[in-house]
Parts: C-alpha cells; structure tokens; sequence
C-alpha cells in the first residue's frame, strides 16, 4: 500500500496493560498528533498470545476491542507475531511483552527481529536490554534504525530523554533514586502506620499494587534491571544485572523505620549509579524532606551532573497510561526534527 512519508504505520507486540494503553493514546491523541507533528500514526498490526490482527489501512477501534476479547472473527489465520513483524509492511514496532530478566525472551527476538526488518523499536520491556543492550545498539546502528526505551526505567518518568536531549553537553556524575513504586508504597505505608511489612504487602496486593508473587519487587531486582539500563545508556557501561549489588526491602521493620523517623531520617529503597561504576540497590536513609522523600507508589530520581548541578525528576513509575506516554514520546521522538510548534496536545 502506498502511504506518504509522514504516514507512520506501528505494530504493537504483546497487548496487556501497556500494549492496550499504547493503542489507546495513540487513537485519542491521533489528530492532535497530527496537527501539530505532522504525523499520522496508523496501528496497522497487534499480536500477542491470542493471535495477530491486521489493516494495511490502519486497525478500526471496533477491530481492536474485538481482537482485545479474543473475539475469533478478527484474528488472522496462519500467521505467528514473527511473521507479523517481518512480513507486515510498516515502519515501528512497540514491544511490550512481559520482562524475563532470565533469557529475555520472548522480547528479545521480537526486537531483533523487527530491527533485522529494518523497523524502529520503541520498548517497554526491560529484559532485552538489561541483558542485551550493546548487541541491540549495534544492530539498530547497523540497520539504521532507532532502539527508544523511555518507558523502561520510571515509566511515565522522562529520565533517560531528559539526560540525552535536555542535559546533552553535561557530564553525568551519578543517578540516584526510587525506581520501584512497589516498595516504596510499602515502605511509606509501613512508616506511616507502625505497620509490619507482612501486613502491609498484603494490603499491596489486595488493591493491586503488589503482584501475587512480590519476589522482583521487594528483593530488589526491578530496581537493579532498571539501574542497569540507566547505567548502560548514560554510563556506557555494559552491564547486566547480575552486575548490582542487591537488597531488598523484607528484612525492614516498622521499629527500623520508627529509629530512622526521630533521628529525621526515612528509609526508600534506592537505586544508585556513578561513573566509577558503582551498580548498587539498597535500602537507604534519606533525609524526610529530601527530594528523595517522595511517599506512595512515586518514582524519584536525581541526576548529578558537572554543569546543571543536582536535578530531580519525580513523577509515576507505573500504570498503563503513564508508560503509554512514555511510548508515545519515543515514537514522536523518532520522526520529530524538533521544527514543530510549542503547542500543547490536547
Ligand atoms: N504495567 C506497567 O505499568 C509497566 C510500566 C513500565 C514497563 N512495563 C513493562 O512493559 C511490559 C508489558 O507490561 P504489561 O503490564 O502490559 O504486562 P501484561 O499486562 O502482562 O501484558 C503482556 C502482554 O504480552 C503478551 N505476551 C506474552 N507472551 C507473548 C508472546 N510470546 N508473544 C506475544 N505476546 C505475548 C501477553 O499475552 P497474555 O496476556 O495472553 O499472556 C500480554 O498480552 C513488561 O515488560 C513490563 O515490565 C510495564
């Protein structure tokens, strides 16, 4: 099908949470987008466990809600997400299955793939690059392709864009920060209410803040998988995770947080990387009032740099919508020659 140039056609690969609110912003901002970047972003593929669902056009809203309930009259027959993402003409594709910090797979060939295809990433899926990144840089360099990944660490959280575009020409010192809204729920909560934290991860996972299995929140390891992205994009190291220094929140008590608490101190699960390459996850004593004292499920991050001084960046590390957003600005980042004008989308 023939489209112009600034027609840019995404598949989406895994559709939960974050794949589900990619189709959604990318359909309620459509116009806005295109008004104002002058492109028009056209879902023209989705797969996840369920099947594939395609539209050279671009997929109607009826065409996805069908696909998202498994509806059997929009699937496509005989063709795999593999086939999908290299045989369906179209210039993006979104990955956002589940982080396996293992292998990480199956995003780590979905995402070699469509860069082998010659299509821009953009990511949410820690995995492949916690334990891939060098060899992911190198073949989206080769192919000439992009590989965006904002949504990885902090989620809504512009952290890694800020540093490349809003802090370029700063030597970065160190990062420092709360990457896991998890445990800091918990740990609020716990400080706040004299609580044990037993208790209050059950409260986590009564309202969904918590997973069944707490294990990569609470011991640490989301944090280390995104401190090691930090570290790899902005430290150029190349690291993997087995590469932190780990510790978790299980072993916190409510009498811990209450000594902390009257010397004028909290304790936060932080996360911290410098150029001597210190890779180290941690509970820590932070100051309250400290930009670092954030409560709830926030993420926090600051960035010390050689010119700009100590910057700190606040903002929600989870949610659908947020890492959406996230998405979304790494997509328009890849078109976007930064000549359009500073209005607000609505
Ligand atoms: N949720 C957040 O707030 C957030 C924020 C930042 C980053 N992330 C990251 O974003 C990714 C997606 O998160 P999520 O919350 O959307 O997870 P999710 O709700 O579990 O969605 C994952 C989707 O991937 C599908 N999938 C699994 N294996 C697949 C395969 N082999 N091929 C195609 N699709 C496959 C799943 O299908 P089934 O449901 O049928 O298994 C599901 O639709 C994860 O890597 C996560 O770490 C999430």
């Amino acid at each position: 099908m023939e489209t112009d140039d600034r027609t840019v056609r995404l598949t989406i690969v895994g559709f939960g949470h974050v794949g589900g609110g990619v189709a959604e912003v990318v359909m309620r901002k459509h116009h806005a987008i295109k008004e104002r970047y002058g492109l028009d972003l056209r879902i023209v593929g989705i797969a996840d466990i369920k099947g594939v669902v395609t539209n050279e056009r671009g997929l109607s809203e009826s065409e996805i809600t069908k696909f998202r309930l498994g509806d059997e009259s929009v699937m496509a027959e005989g063709i795999s997400t593999r086939d999908m993402i290299k045989e369906l003409d179209h210039e993006l594709m979104v990955e956002a299955t589940p982080t396996n910090v293992i292998d990480g797979e199956p995003g780590l060939t979905h995402i070699i793939t469509a860069l082998e295809s010659d299509r821009h990433v953009v990511t949410s899926n820690k995995g492949p690059l916690a334990l891939q990144y060098r060899r992911l840089m190198e073949l989206a360099g080769r192919r000439g392709k992009m590989l965006r990944f904002e949504a990885t660490v902090g989620g809504a959280m512009p952290l890694i864009s800020l540093i490349r575009n809003n802090l370029a020409g700063n030597g970065i010192i160190s990062i420092k920060g709360i990457l896991n809204g998890t445990c800091n729920y918990i740990l609020t909560r716990m400080a706040e209410e004299n609580l044990p934290y037993e208790h209050v991860l059950r409260e986590a996972q009564e309202i969904g803040i918590a997973e069944s299995d707490p294990t990569k929140d609470v011991e640490g390891i989301d944090t280390a998988v995104k401190l090691v992205i930090l570290a790899n994009t902005v430290f150029d190291m190349d690291a993997t995770y087995r590469d932190v220094k780990v510790r978790g929140i299980t072993d916190i008590t409510p009498d811990a947080l209450k000594l902390a608490h009257d010397a004028g101190y909290t304790i936060k699960l932080i996360g911290e990387v410098d150029t001597t390459g210190r890779l180290e996850v941690a509970p820590r004593l932070v100051p309250i009032r400290d930009p670092l004292d954030v409560s709830g499920t926030l993420n926090v991050a600051t960035i010390k740099t050689d010119l700009a001084g100590d910057i700190t960046v606040i903002g929600k590390g989870a949610g659908p919508i947020e890492a959406a957003s996230a998405i979304l600005s790494d997509i328009i980042g890849i078109y976007d020659t930064g000549q359009s004008q500073t209005k607000h989308l609505q």
